[in-house]
């Protein structure tokens, strides 16, 4: 099979196609023949040779997680009805044409869902899905959206609205600003203004301008000062770190004000929360009422175009690679 492989840690440059043996599917696993894996931010930081206390891997590798694609052959023990199924997984390695996931771990896309649309899911669906669980946003809430027009801000945009929350979305430029309105913020404020945390606190309107909830998908010195227009007893998620690392913060400063503070260690679920949230998302956009956005669709062998284009921040939503 062919495969996008990081030769070694560094520019876009090192992800380089190359011929692989097909993944043979042990008991309880079936291979699947890939539409459509996502990409995600971190992959790009992983690719730079960021992040190694965390993500131990070692060049050599072929990156990506993601996939939506068929049931095209099943290890022992592996009942038939599995065979010529469209499913989404997370798999060791998803840049390649075939990989292999168990059976436990695999969400069946429902009929009304394109391969595509699922792929976008796949890692977005779930954390953004689970983080409208962790933070209970309801109808009362004021809700600020760092990175809202990233692959997961859009989606979070949209789940929030849906719950009825205020919904202030924080975006670079006219052109994401007027998409994520398009998906339900109520209001957005471009972070390319300095002044933007004061204009989100306009935005959020109420007594005082604060945000029952914050969703940072950006991190660094955004997530900070996003943090002070966090209300007393509100949660804040510091989830994101495109800038280059988690928003930093302070735990007394937010016991003393009774903030609760969920990190990227809450978004890390367990493989039964993950099944019922990959199923949710999958549903809620099978439905029609959750919109994945699609920024741009890149070949295979354009895996490193794609690297390009998140790290360029030029499109907005998610970037996708077709098999
Ligand atoms: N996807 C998941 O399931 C998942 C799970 C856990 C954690 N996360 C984390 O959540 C964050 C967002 O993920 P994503 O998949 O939505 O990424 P994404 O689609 O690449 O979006 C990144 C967002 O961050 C903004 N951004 C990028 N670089 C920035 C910078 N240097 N300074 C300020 N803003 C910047 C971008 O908007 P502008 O370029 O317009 O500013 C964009 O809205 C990442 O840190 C990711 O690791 C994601």
């Amino acid at each position: 099979m062919r495969a996008a492989q990081v030769t070694k840690f560094g520019d876009p440059s090192v992800l380089i196609t190359a011929d692989l043996p097909d993944p043979v599917p042990a008991p309880g696993e079936v291979l699947i023949d890939v539409a459509y894996a996502d990409t995600i931010f971190v992959e790009t930081q992983i690719r730079s040779g960021w992040g190694g206390e965390f993500f131990p891997v070692t060049p050599p590798y072929v990156p990506g997680g993601g996939v939506s694609g068929v049931v095209s052959a099943l290890g022992p023990d592996v009942p038939a009805e599995w065979l010529g199924r469209r499913v989404t997984a997370f798999v060791t390695g998803s840049y390649a044409e075939r990989a292999v996931a168990a059976t436990s771990a695999l969400t069946v896309v429902p009929d009304s869902l394109d391969l595509l649309q699922a792929a976008a899911l796949v890692h977005d669906g779930v954390t953004a899905t689970g983080l409208m669980e962790l933070t209970a946003v309801t109808e009362t809430d004021r809700v600020l959206i760092l990175g809202a027009s990233g692959g997961m801000g859009t989606l979070l945009v949209q789940l929030a609205h849906a719950r009825g929350a205020r919904v202030v979305a924080a975006a670079r430029g006219e052109a994401k600003s007027a998409l994520v309105r398009d998906l339900g913020a109520d209001a957005t404020v471009d972070t390319n203004s300095p002044d933007w945390p004061a204009r989100a606190r306009h935005a959020l309107g109420g007594a005082d301008g604060s945000a029952d909830v914050v969703l940072d998908g950006v991190g660094g010195e955004p997530g900070a000062s996003a943090f002070p227009l966090t209300a007393d007893g509100g949660r804040f998620s510091a989830h994101g770190a495109p800038t280059g690392g988690f928003a930093t913060l302070d735990p007394t400063e937010a016991k003393r004000r009774d903030i609760t503070l969920f990190g990227i260690a809450d978004v890390q679920f367990t493989p039964a929360d993950v099944r019922r949230l990959t199923a949710s998302a999958l549903a809620e956009a099978a439905a029609g009422r959750l919109r994945p956005v699609i920024g741009e669709v890149f070949s295979l062998e354009g895996a490193g175009e794609a690297h390009a284009a998140v790290e360029g921040r030029g499109l907005v939503g998610k970037v996708v690679l077709k098999m």
